[in-house]
């Protein structure tokens, strides 16, 4: 093993996994983890999160390949030998134990003594906030407070790694974006390495140091939020991660890592070049709603050196902070473009048309289905 792979906190090596021994629900997954990161695994439904999850846990086995924690292999250690932390999205708190019962229990099972459980009980509850709840059952909690009890549940015992599995699947939006920040402070204060799951892409985007994007299995992508954003490496990637428009086109030129293509409208779009493209073949420029800009017909307004896009509104949907604007090209497809709420969007009536502006960095350009 190289000194590379030895300082990494965890490693998952070739690490596959089947039900039934013949599909493979988990693909040759490799990836490695540094101490104190907080890694999101996101994905459609089915695309094996809760499985590689289960792995990391020990309550599903591997079918091949190795996880190694400190370059030692576990991969058939029993789950309550590899002293993991873990959150799922319905609480499993204990209903007929107080919540300070329920903090207890992970202290008692592993021994430790009585006066030290009660102080780290009162100081866990104190880091989520519910002090003066330890004397209720859970059943007396909000679904945020309960979420909260288990969260300090699965820190208490201060393991060096934390799974969680959906942990806010169930809270409404304003009370996941709440413990969003909650457990993202935590995570700061502890300094545990966080294996999180997650389908929505905002969570993901906003908490997360890495994310592993999956599909099928397989990580398609596993970079920093902002490279996921602005630099994805395949179609899939650019469509799940934030809003996208796909424009259809006929590549015409070919330079290095730029693709001129010609769309509907007649006009030539330059893109950077992700998939292996042909002259000739047909290509989608995916292009984020934000790094449109608007010219209404008729302003002399951009630069020569932006792709420019001509299109029809047929849409303006007012959303408070900023305004969309749906646009049609002639082959049918339609374009969105975000403009802020800021006195400078333009007045553009249905049926007008209007010049859509994109730098070439922006635009990526993807082999067409
Ligand atoms: N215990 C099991 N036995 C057989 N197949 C399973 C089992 N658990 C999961 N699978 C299958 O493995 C695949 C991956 O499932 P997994 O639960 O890991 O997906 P997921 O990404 O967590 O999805 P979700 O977002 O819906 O929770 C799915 O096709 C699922 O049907
Ligand atoms: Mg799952």
């Amino acid at each position: 093993m190289n000194s590379d792979s030895e300082s990494d906190f965890l490693r998952f090596a070739n690490v596959q996994k089947s039900y039934d021994q013949k599909n493979l629900v988990v693909k040759d997954f490799n990836l490695n983890i540094p101490e104190g990161e907080f890694l999101t695994l996101l994905g459609p439904s089915g695309s094996g999160k809760t499985t590689v999850l289960m792995m990391m846990a020990g309550f599903e086995s591997v079918t091949s390949g190795e996880i190694l924690l400190k370059g030692e292999s576990i991969t058939r250690t029993a789950p309550y030998k590899r002293n993991i932390g873990m959150v799922f999205q319905n609480y499993a708190l204990f209903p007929h134990m107080s919540i300070a019962e329920n903090l207890a229990y992970p202290l008692k099972i592993r021994r430790i003594p009585k006066s030290e459980i009660k102080e780290r009980v009162d100081r866990y509850l104190e880091l989520i906030e519910l002090q003066g709840f330890g004397g209720r059952p859970p059943g007396q909690l909000s679904g945020g407070q309960r979420q909260r009890v288990a969260l300090a549940r699965a820190l208490i015992f201060q393991p060096s790694l934390v799974l969680m599995d959906e942990p806010l699947g169930a809270l409404d939006k304003k009370l996941r974006e709440q413990m969003q920040l909650e457990i993202s402070r935590l995570h700061k204060k502890l300094g545990f390495t966080a294996i999180y799951v997650t389908h929505d892409q905002t969570e993901a985007l906003t908490m997360s140091d890495r994310i592993a994007v999956f599909n099928n299995g397989v990580v398609q992508q596993c970079a920093a939020p902002e490279v996921l954003y602005e630099q994805p490496e395949n179609a899939f990637v650019a469509e799940f991660i934030g809003e996208n428009n796909f424009i259809f086109g006929v590549v015409k030129e070919i330079r290095s890592n730029v693709i001129e293509i010609e769309i509907s409208t007649g006009e030539m779009v330059r893109a950077r070049k992700v998939d292996d493209c042909q002259i000739g073949s047909i290509c989608k420029v995916s292009v984020r709603p934000e790094k449109l800009f608007l010219i209404s017909e008729g302003s002399q307004d951009g630069s020569s050196d932006n792709n420019v896009i001509t299109g029809k509104l047929l849409l303006r949907q007012y959303v408070g902070d900023y305004i969309r604007y749906y646009f049609e090209l002639p082959d049918e497809k339609e374009v969105v473009v975000k403009v802020l709420n800021d006195h400078t969007a333009p007045n553009i009536d249905r049926g007008q048309t209007a010049r859509l502006l994109s730098k070439e960095n922006d635009c990526f350009a993807f082999m067409a289905d």
